[in-house]
């Protein structure tokens, strides 16, 4: 939809929007120093985390992470789809919006309506179904749920027969390719046509529904679940252009509903769960929609609150669910957060449980749940000897993957000095040898003795991970400054390395030196349909120190200066590495990556 509206347009429309006054007419700002703060509409809170930089055009939050552009703030506040959010602002600047594909409302757009209308119409056929089935009732009211929680819900039944929806909305060709295109009926593959002619069938037969709703209440796809046996057990709507599995979350609209202010979300695995921990007075339950929780899934939890519970079975197939749902979680650490993963006794899942102990004891367990770092401390630990020496070699090659992925910051620093105080090592040694260039490792400069030995390999890691801050912290400043970017000569040498963040760092010096007066909204909004865009976004909400535009430049061309610099060898090296591992190497290409690997670097 987005792709549509040309970029000029965006452009030009944010260029003539002033941040502060939007969110200033939606919440009350103060001024404060440059900046204008006030208690953040994100999350609660009682003093004031939320910024907005004029200067920037940029939002941020440092309770909750928040952040984004004036269309961010529309989409995320008043909850409106980009193409509105867009509709909005230009209202205000009175501009009419473009649209590339000729005039009159975009045709996408009211397929989109259309597609919505269905999905409500259908809802409302399996609740009034649910109403007529003895059947259905019955085994809900096995399942110990009671009215008002189906009718909470929106429950529903899909009746026996193959072709209930077909009759009831697919009478006209239209109709047919609506059903098809919202998921709700299938066409019959080639085969069966031999068999059975031309045509189509209901998706979802004798089940009981359960309605996905976004974060407007819209109903974007189905869970249908058999009554008593059967398989599959659930059968869920495919991907379709209003539904998309990896980012839905079942639940949360109903979550926002019942409750004003989400102080925290439990994220569970079952539609029945979600259902039967609201039944019990647990209304921030939200399911993943039998897939693994995605970094999708976790910027919209985030955006709610930082206190995210994780509830797993206790079984093996669930501690295997838990360590990868810590593995997607390690980027979105920081202070501030609350992280944690609670693990049910085997056989058991929330529902059940919920309903065994009731909300209390269950609410119990989640004050009881284990913080992400504990759980990735005693993870690591549980694998190892840490008596030994290569136990606690082993531990830091374990560790050291995870630890970079976590932000730089305090949390990372705390984890570490956790890490340290488990494997017995002063922290600053164990910086060293997971290879943190910045923080826990700046640290160790005192005590730390010259790289010796088997210690010169570990400075590879070192060596990447502080180029990839270098990067980072380069980028940050160009999307803070973007005319910052006007000295920088050759930004082509930056592609050399087929690394992603130098190839995106060029692509920006490339559009700041087009136009050096983008503000730092404009540069990051060029990028919201591409997968750098949260990134992107992240830092350009970082506080950095206010500096003048020149000393940024001069920082800036220094920073880019080195990382061309480091490109060729960097590349090299991975080359000479790669080939000892493969072929081997002669006596000259040892030589060479042993000068490689000692050239020396010049400090940070
Ligand atoms: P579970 O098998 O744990 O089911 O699947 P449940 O939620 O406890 O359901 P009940 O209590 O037996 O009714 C958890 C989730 O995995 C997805 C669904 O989203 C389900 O809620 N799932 C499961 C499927 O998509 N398909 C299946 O066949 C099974
Ligand atoms: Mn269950």
């Amino acid at each position: 939809m987005a792709g549509l509206i040309p970029r000029a347009f965006i452009d030009e429309l944010l260029a003539r929007t002033d941040i502060v006054e939007v969110i200033g007419s939606r919440v009350p700002l103060k001024k404060a120093g440059r900046e204008w703060k006030a208690c953040c509409p994100f999350h609660g809170e009682k003093t004031p985390s939320f910024t907005v930089s004029q200067q920037k055009q940029f939002y941020h939050c440092f309770g909750c992470g928040a952040h984004g552009t004036a269309l961010t703030f529309l989409m995320e506040h008043d909850r409106l789809p980009f193409p509105e959010a867009v509709e909005d602002l230009a209202g205000r600047a009175g501009l009419e919006v473009p649209r590339e594909g000729g005039p009159g409302p975009d045709p996408r757009d009211r397929l989109l309506d259309d597609l919505f209308e269905l999905t409500a119409n259908a809802d409302q056929h399996f609740r009034d179904a649910l109403k007529e089935s003895e059947r259905a009732k019955d085994y809900l009211k096995r399942r110990g749920l009671v009215g008002e929680t189906a009718a909470r819900y929106h429950l529903g039944y899909a009746p026996a027969g193959w072709d209930v929806m077909l009759r009831k909305f697919g009478a006209t060709d239209a109709g047919r390719q609506s059903l098809l295109a919202a998921g709700l009926i299938i066409e019959r593959s080639a085969d069966q046509q031999k068999s059975s002619g031309p045509g189509f069938y209901d998706r979802f037969r004798d089940r009981i529904m359960f309605p996905i709703r976004d974060s407007r209440g819209r109903v974007v796809g189905f869970g249908g679940r058999v009554i008593d046996q059967g398989e599959p057990k659930y059968l869920n709507s495919p991907e379709t252009q209003l539904f998309h599995k990896g980012r839905e979350l079942y639940g949360l609209y109903e979550a926002r509903q019942e409750l004003r202010n989400i102080p925290r979300l439990l994220v569970v695995e079952g539609y029945m769960d979600v259902v039967r921990l609201a039944q019990a007075g647990i209304h921030y339950a939200v399911a993943t929609l039998g897939t693994a929780t995605t970094p999708e899934h976790l910027n919209r939890l985030f955006r709610i609150t930082g206190d995210v519970v994780f509830s797993f079975d206790g079984d093996r197939a669930g501690r295997q669910a838990a360590w990868r749902a810590l593995e997607t979680c390690l980027p979105f650490t920081k202070e501030g957060r609350q992280l944690k993963f609670l693990f049910l006794p085997d056989g058991h899942d929330p529902d059940t449980l919920v309903a065994e102990e009731g909300r209390e004891a269950f609410e119990a367990r989640l004050e009881g749940a284990l913080p992400l770092s504990e759980y990735l401390v005693r993870h690591l630990a549980a694998e190892i000897d840490l008596g030994s020496v290569d136990g606690r070699a082993r531990l830091a090659e374990l560790a050291r993957p995870l630890i970079a992925r976590i932000p730089e910051g305090v949390y990372r620093e705390l984890l570490v000095d956790r890490l340290a105080r488990e494997v017995r090592m002063p922290a600053p040694r164990l910086g060293e040898l997971l290879g943190l260039g910045e923080g826990a490792g700046r640290a160790a400069a005192p005590g730390a003795g010259p790289a010796t030995g088997p210690e010169q390999r570990r400075s590879r890691p070192a060596r990447s991970g502080g180029r990839g801050s270098l990067v980072s912290q380069a980028i940050a400043r160009l999307v803070q400054q973007p005319a910052a970017a006007l000295g920088i000569p050759d930004p082509e040498s930056l592609r050399l390395c087929g690394d992603r963040g130098l190839d995106v760092l060029a692509e920006l010096i490339e559009m700041a030196q087009a136009q050096p007066h983008l503000s730092s909204a404009q540069l990051v909004e060029r990028w919201r349909e591409r997968p750098e865009h949260e990134r992107l976004a992240e830092l350009a909400a970082l506080p950095l120190p206010e500096l003048e535009p020149a000393a940024v430049a001069r920082e800036l061309a220094a920073a880019v200066g080195r990382l061309a610099a480091e490109a060729g060898p960097e590349r090299r090296l991975d080359e000479l590495i790669e080939k000892a591992g493969s072929e081997g190497l002669s006596e000259d290409e040892k030589r060479e990556l042993r000068e490689l690997q000692v050239r020396p670097r010049k400090p940070e």
